[in-house]
């Protein structure tokens, strides 16, 4: 019996795109003995025609009409790599509807859309596949939904962002301001064509969306969890985290309380002890620690963006899909509709408990920490540490505290009335410190 052929359509060949259409051109062979299958990158759209691209396609497989791919009925895999949520959204439906596999990079669709395209995807009968849409070249999906799946998660965190990962690992290395490295996070391909869904945290909320829905079946939107960036942390923030033993990274901490059954999902920079697995994890790495409650805590580390990690998170999707469409088996369906997601609901974000360190540009002037310390006082905010250090600007002074343990809304309240203060000159900078074990 002769091998089967399956086309596949790419729609996007940007950074990943290119990835994929370069590392598949060199593996094909191999693939295919693998798979029993022969596969053709038949298609490809780009919004572009007249672009420079380091890939070189055929202008007969080029196309600006990614719907066409989608609509094409001698595609069986359609590929989704332009991002965003609009187009991306008819592609990817279109595509659902036809019964297609269509293979996903696209968190931020995901997070916005999921429920509707995993129900596309079980009414056509074809499949939807993410593996690359969260922590790039880290198979996480796989880990969580299959390598794991005798397990409940009591708590998933991670470093899900490898252009913040970067920033924030150079600021510390080079003493070095945020918007002097984000350039260079563009340059290498790691950071969204919008870079303030990495800045401001929205791309981790997106893929902590991704994890809490795999984990525990339900979905939880960014605007049910705190979501924090990086975009106003300073080097002297580093030096400040280091002289108290710890160091910053963006992280998503996702729980569930199995008792009260209760889920909260946040993302924002968080101090972590230098000594951590985490704390030590650099560049564009991304790092997601899972702790299940029959294998206990396991941690996966490996590059989270980029063309090659990520096309190789694409192309392991493709295998997959392949996989399905021969045998009929391969990559499991779409939502796994746990039992466990009912009755869980989401935790009031103001009752999250932890320590917190807060940055006060003031005036340097005597009376102004006894102000300070009688508005945390007055919030049952008892203050563990305080360092005092010399600003730039002559007269201000840099007056960073941390807390014992307290809650968001007491920090959130003694937060507003700091800003009040007349001696106070900027808008506090509040970071999260984690005591989240390994
Ligand atoms: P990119 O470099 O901006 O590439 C996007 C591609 O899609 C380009 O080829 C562009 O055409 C095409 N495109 C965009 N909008 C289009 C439209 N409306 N109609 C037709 N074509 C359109 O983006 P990327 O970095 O490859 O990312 C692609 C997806 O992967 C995104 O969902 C992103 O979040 C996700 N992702 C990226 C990474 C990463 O490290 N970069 C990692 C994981 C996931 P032109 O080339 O002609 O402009
Ligand atoms: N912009 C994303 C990041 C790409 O930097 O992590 C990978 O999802």
């Amino acid at each position: 019996m002769s091998a089967p052929t399956y086309n596949i359509g790419l729609c996007g060949l940007g950074t990943v795109g290119q990835g994929v259409w370069k590392h598949f051109g060199r593996l094909r062979t191999d693939l295919e003995a693998r798979l029993g299958a022969r596969i053709e990158l038949s298609r490809a759209s780009v919004r572009d025609l007249s672009k420079a691209r380091d890939v070189k396609v055929p202008s007969s497989k080029l196309t600006t009409d990614p719907l066409s791919i989608a609509t094409d009925p001698d595609i069986h895999i359609v590929c989704e790599l332009m991002g965003g949520t609009g187009v991306a959204r008819e592609v990817t439906l279109a595509a659902l509807k036809r019964g297609k596999i269509v293979v996903s990079a696209n968190k931020a669709l995901i997070c916005a859309h999921g429920a509707e395209i995993f129900a596309a995807a079980r009414r056509g009968g074809g499949a939807f596949l993410f593996e690359a849409s969260v922590a790039g070249g880290i198979p996480i999906i796989k880990a969580v939904r299959e390598g794991l799946v005798a397990n409940r998660f009591p708590r998933i965190y991670g470093i899900l962002n490898g252009t913040c990962n970067y920033i924030l690992t150079k600021m510390e290395e080079l003493d070095a301001p945020y918007a002097s490295v984000l350039g260079e996070a563009k340059r290498l391909g790691y950071a969204e064509s919008d870079e303030s869904l990495d800045v401001e945290g929205w791309d981790t909320a997106h893929k902590a969306s991704i994890l809490a829905w795999l984990a525990h079946g339900v979905w939880v939107r960014p605007d049910k969890m705190i979501v924090e960036g990086i975009n106003r942390i300073t080097p002297a923030d580093f030096k400040n985290a280091a002289a108290l033993g710890f160091g910053i990274k963006l992280l998503a901490i996702i729980t569930r309380d199995f008792k009260t059954d209760e889920i909260s999902v946040r993302v924002h920079p968080t101090l972590l002890p230098q000594e951590t697995v985490l704390a030590r994890v650099s560049g564009v790495f991304n790092a997601i620690s899972v702790t299940g409650d029959v294998v206990g805590t396991t941690v996966y580390i490996g590059r989270g963006a980029g063309q090659d990690a990520t096309a190789s998170a694409v192309i392991s999707d493709l295998a997959d899909a392949v996989s399905l469409l021969t045998h009929g088996k391969g990559a499991p369906q779409g939502s796994p509709d746990l039992p466990a997601a009912k009755g869980a609901r989401l935790a009031p974000l103001e009752r999250i408990r932890g320590r917190f360190y807060v940055r006060l540009t003031v005036a340097d002037r005597p009376g102004v920490l006894a102000r300070v310390a009688t508005i945390m006082a007055r919030n049952h905010m008892s203050i563990a540490s305080v360092i005092q250090s010399p600003s730039e600007t002559p007269d201000l002074a840099s007056l960073v505290l941390t807390t014992h343990d307290s809650d968001e809304r007491a920090m959130r309240v003694a937060l507003r009335a700091l800003a009040r203060l007349e001696s106070v000159r900027e808008a506090p900078l509040l970071l999260r410190i984690g005591d989240l074990g390994d």
